[in-house]
């Protein structure tokens, strides 16, 4: 039961990346504006998807610094821009003591809790003394239709909630990832030094609805549903009577004593 549940298997994947990176990297940015990565750096962006946050930190450490961008599927990332290493944070070393800055996002989740402690030792020993790291992880509990939704539409959004968190559970996915973040860092040896959470009111039809949509219909696909209740799920984001809170993402700024 490790497979990641949203595997490239459709020719979508790419806008649906794209449509995370829409959603997550303005504010992906403010935090590591804070870090204030600069020129000579190394960097290591872990699970990097599509590529825009590797992209902006080789912006930001160049001429002299050095960006690695992994990811187990690379066919994404632009090795022109950055380095690519095809790597798999579970199964994989990295090297020690080499990452001034280490940025994870939405990639934690997606391995199972009883291997999460293991792989933050492996980041944290991948960081020089001092160095940092941004994670930012999914709280899904916060999850929530709006309560002026008519009344069918809240019980179906609800029935695909439950759908989806009860299979992240079943693959020992921890669905409030992002609330116990700090704790996890803490517990790995890191030093935590701040925090940002932060979350939406998402309309139907808006470009946040129709990730999700995208996201609903990939985890079907994934999993060989056969029940309608992730397809429902799906087709209700298109509908312009929803509104319902997204998910909190938590990031968490950490260094290495
Ligand atoms: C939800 S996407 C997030 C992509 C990117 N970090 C972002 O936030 O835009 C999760 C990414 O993690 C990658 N991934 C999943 N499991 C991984 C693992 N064990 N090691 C490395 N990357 C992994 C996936 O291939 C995918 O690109």
């Amino acid at each position: 039961m490790s497979r990641y549940l949203y595997q490239n298997l459709s020719s979508g994947e790419l806008d649906r990346l794209h449509g995370l990176e829409a959603i997550e990297d303005p504010k992906t940015i403010e935090c590591l504006e804070v870090l204030n990565p600069v020129d000579g750096m190394s960097c290591l962006e872990v699970g990097a998807g599509a590529g825009s946050v590797a992209r902006w930190l080789a912006d930001r450490v160049k001429p002299s610094g050095s960006v690695i961008a992994t990811d187990t599927d690379v066919s994404f990332l632009d090795a022109t821009a950055y380095r690519v290493w095809e790597h798999n944070l579970r199964t994989d070393v990295l090297p020690a003591e080499t990452f001034d800055l280490v940025h994870i996002r939405h990639v934690l989740i997606h391995i199972p809790e009883r291997e999460h402690a293991s792989v933050l030792r492996k980041l944290y020993e991948s960081l020089k003394s001092g160095g940092r790291i941004l994670i930012e992880e999914s709280d899904l509990l916060s999850w929530e239709v709006d309560s002026q939704a008519p009344s069918g539409l809240a019980q179906r959004f609800r029935a695909g909630v439950d759908r989806t968190l009860t299979c992240y559970r079943s693959r020992d996915m921890l669905v409030d990832l992002g609330a116990r973040l700090e704790a996890l860092l803490s517990s790995s040896g890191f030093v935590v030094r701040r925090s940002w959470r932060r979350w939406r009111s998402v309309m139907g039809g808006s470009p946040e609805a129709m990730y999700q949509r995208a996201t609903a219909l990939q985890l079907r696909r994934s999993i060989e549903d056969r029940d309608e209740t992730l397809n429902d799920f799906a087709q209700l984001f298109a509908n312009q009577a929803l509104s319902y809170r997204s998910r909190t993402t938590v990031s968490v700024f950490a260094h290495k004593p």
